[in-house]
């Protein structure tokens, strides 16, 4: 088996890379600049927009892990079919809870998962919570001082591992898991404040949280991301359209260990914040 990885340079796609390798499986990491990768994992260089860029590297390929929200995935599919890739494992993500697909977020999602659909390959789909590694948002906050502004201070969000991710997409690759959607959360909802506080133990500092009001969320979210999606992640934490909160145990049941906690994530990468 050969997994191609899609934002093998990211969080999730990263996690993907190490847990292939970790289980011993064959990668192609798609990258746009030079990487350090694991044994058994090779660079293919090619962007995610432009389908044509990577088509020579499928030939050998039998699965893909897909990140959603590219131009052209039709062609990245077509060309996949023809090179005869049997299974699609597609990062997507909770917003699909919800009923509103006119969400800007939920609506890449929700195109993403219906050409995968389409494209008679075999897939199956990741919805996961927000990202552990979310937590570098405040990395530019933490470097100019111990105050940490939080957008929704008072939703608790379960938020998870990549590496749980990612040992659910090997286990989609290397068992049938054809036609599932997986819905994956974290072990246990935590505010914004307490995210930060688990945080601060981590890397020896005592930090401050200023919990922003919902209007200067509001103004943030405006100031640093086109307004369709500062729109929508308003909605999801603001207006609590979709449900981060729940906890279920679909990590454990897929990987057989429960899910990886956030003191872990922040000791592990505590170092990222020195
Ligand atoms: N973060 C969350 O809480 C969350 C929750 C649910 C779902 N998701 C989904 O998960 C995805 C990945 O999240 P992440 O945290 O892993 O993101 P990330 O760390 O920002 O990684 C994005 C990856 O995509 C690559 N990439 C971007 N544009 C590309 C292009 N045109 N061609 C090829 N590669 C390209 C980046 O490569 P470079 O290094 O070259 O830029 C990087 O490897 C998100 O985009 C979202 O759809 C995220």
């Amino acid at each position: 088996m050969t997994v191609l990885v899609t934002g093998a340079s990211g969080n999730a796609g990263g996690a993907v890379v190490q847990a292939l390798a970790a289980a011993g499986i064959a990668g192609r990491a798609l990258v746009r600049k030079d990487i350090e990768l694991p044994g058994g994992i090779s660079a293919v260089y090619g962007d995610l927009n432009r389908p044509e860029s990577f088509a020579d590297a499928l030939p050998g390929v039998s699965g893909i892990f897909l990140l959603s929200g590219y131009d052209r995935v039709e062609e990245l599919l077509d060309n996949a079919v023809r090179a005869g890739v049997r299974k699609v494992v597609l990062l997507s993500s909770s917003s699909l809870d919800s009923a509103d697909t006119g969400n800007a977020i939920a609506a890449y999602h929700h195109a993403a998962e219906e050409a995968v659909k389409a494209s008679g390959l075999d897939w199956t789909f990741l919805r996961p919570n927000s990202f552990m590694s979310n937590t570098l948002r405040w990395l530019d906050q933490l470097r100019a001082g111990d105050v940490v502004r939080v957008q929704f201070p008072d939703v608790p969000i379960s938020t998870i591992h990549p590496l749980d991710i990612a040992e659910v997409a090997v286990r989609a690759f290397t068992e049938d898991h054809a036609g599932v959607i997986h819905r994956l959360t974290g072990p246990v909802a935590l505010t914004p404040p307490q995210q930060v506080e688990i945080l601060g133990q981590a890397i020896g500092r005592p930090l401050t949280v200023y919990p922003m009001t919902r209007a200067e969320a509001h103004a943030e979210l405006h100031a640093t991301m086109p307004p369709q999606y500062a729109e929508a992640i308003e909605s999801f934490f603001g207006d609590g359209i979709i449900d981060e909160t729940s906890v279920n145990d679909t990590v454990e049941k897929v990987t057989g260990h429960p899910a990886r906690t956030l003191p872990e994530w922040t000791s592990e990468n505590a170092a990222l914040f020195a």
